[in-house]
């Protein structure tokens, strides 16, 4: 099954090469270029392609769709390192960290426009919905966004506000990329929302399992900053629920670390984590990340009769809940 999701993750890195090159003024697109080539799982154009093959588009009809949902994907995470002042991205420094700030807002920019492109070539009846979809999902990111933002210098964050933030920051993007493909291979609405409801429960899982590894994850493949989240004070929820699992004078100690932001962040990043562990918290975000990746196959039911189908997507699944990247 893996294997032939490496091949519509080639299939689809084949078409950037063929789409992404670097005119002048290379001060806007090498960042681009920069940034697009060095890789990441590619989950959402390959959730793009699987999708559309599912209900029988030929892949080349999938393509320039897969390409706007991870072209802006690329573009929300250009601008989302200088949000969260990240210096690492796929192992690599940030755009803003190897240009800067302003070439970082102005090539992100570039890129929004780009993968909107990227549906000009459909047929009006497929490019009016698929335009409507990505154009909603796309403010809902940016809703998102600005909630994670907000809960930065908030100590009141609830886990049901949480979830409806990492809902918008992420999940819908992997609906909406599975809903694409659905589109384009002409499935019924239910077919669609099915697809798309399956989407948002992975989405959640996924972003639970980014929290975990944003505070567990190994240095040498996770590709981002480790302890970036607990720098930036961000509720996520293994704080949330350490919150609620430790003891008064543990969680009173929790909130005063998330209400300071030290010049040496590394003893701070040490503590909280001994605190995530010794409450349980890490073990309890493992099981929320379960449960939800459970909810999301119980959405491929509708799927029974379209052969592989729901095997594959199943596979998908528990890769991307075990991977450690
Ligand atoms: C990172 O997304 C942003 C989140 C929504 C957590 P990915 O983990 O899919 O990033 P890449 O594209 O594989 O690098
Ligand atoms: C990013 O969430 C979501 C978007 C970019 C929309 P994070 O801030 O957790 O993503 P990483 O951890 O930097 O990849
Ligand atoms: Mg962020
Ligand atoms: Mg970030
Ligand atoms: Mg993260």
């Amino acid at each position: 099954m893996i294997e032939s999701v490496d091949l519509y993750r080639q299939a689809f890195d084949d078409y950037l090469g063929r789409i992404l090159h670097t005119p002048q003024p290379a001060g806007l697109y090498a960042p681009i270029d920069y940034i697009m080539g060095l890789g990441g799982k590619r989950m959402r154009p390959v959730l793009v392609l699987l999708s559309g093959e599912l209900f029988g588009a030929p892949l080349e009809k999938s393509l320039p769709a897969a390409a706007a949902v991870e072209i802006f994907h690329n573009f929300s995470l250009v601008h989302d390192d200088i949000m969260d002042a990240a210096p690492l991205r796929r192992g690599q420094q940030t755009v803003h960290r190897k240009w800067d700030a302003n070439t970082a807002i102005l090539s992100g920019d570039a890129m929004l426009i780009k993968a909107y492109q990227q549906l000009d070539g459909y047929e009006p009846d497929l490019f009016k919905p698929l335009t409507r979809l990505f154009s909603r999902t796309a403010l809902e990111v940016c809703e998102g966004q600005q909630y994670d933002m907000d809960f930065e210098s908030r100590d009141d964050v609830t886990i049901a506000e949480y979830l409806r933030m990492i809902e918008f920051k992420t999940a819908v993007l992997l609906g909406c990329a599975l809903q694409m493909g659905a589109l384009i291979g002409g499935a019924k609405k239910a077919e669609q929302e099915a697809l798309y409801a399956f989407g948002i429960q992975l989405g959640l899982a996924f972003q639970l399992q980014d929290d975990y590894l944003d505070v567990f994850g190994d240095p040498e493949t996770f590709g981002k900053q480790v302890g970036g989240d607990i720098i930036e004070n961000k509720k996520t929820y293994l704080y949330l629920r350490a919150l609620e699992l430790a003891g008064p004078g543990d969680a009173q100690e929790l909130r005063d670390l998330y209400s300071v932001r030290p010049i040496d962040p590394q003893p701070k990043v040490n503590r909280v984590r001994k605190l995530f562990e010794e409450c349980g918290a890490d073990t309890r975000t493992r099981e929320q990340i379960e449960s939800y990746t459970a909810q999301a196959f119980d959405h491929l039911e509708v799927l029974s009769g379209k052969g592989k189908a729901q095997e594959v997507l199943r596979a998908f699944g528990e890769w991307l809940l075990r991977r450690d990247f």
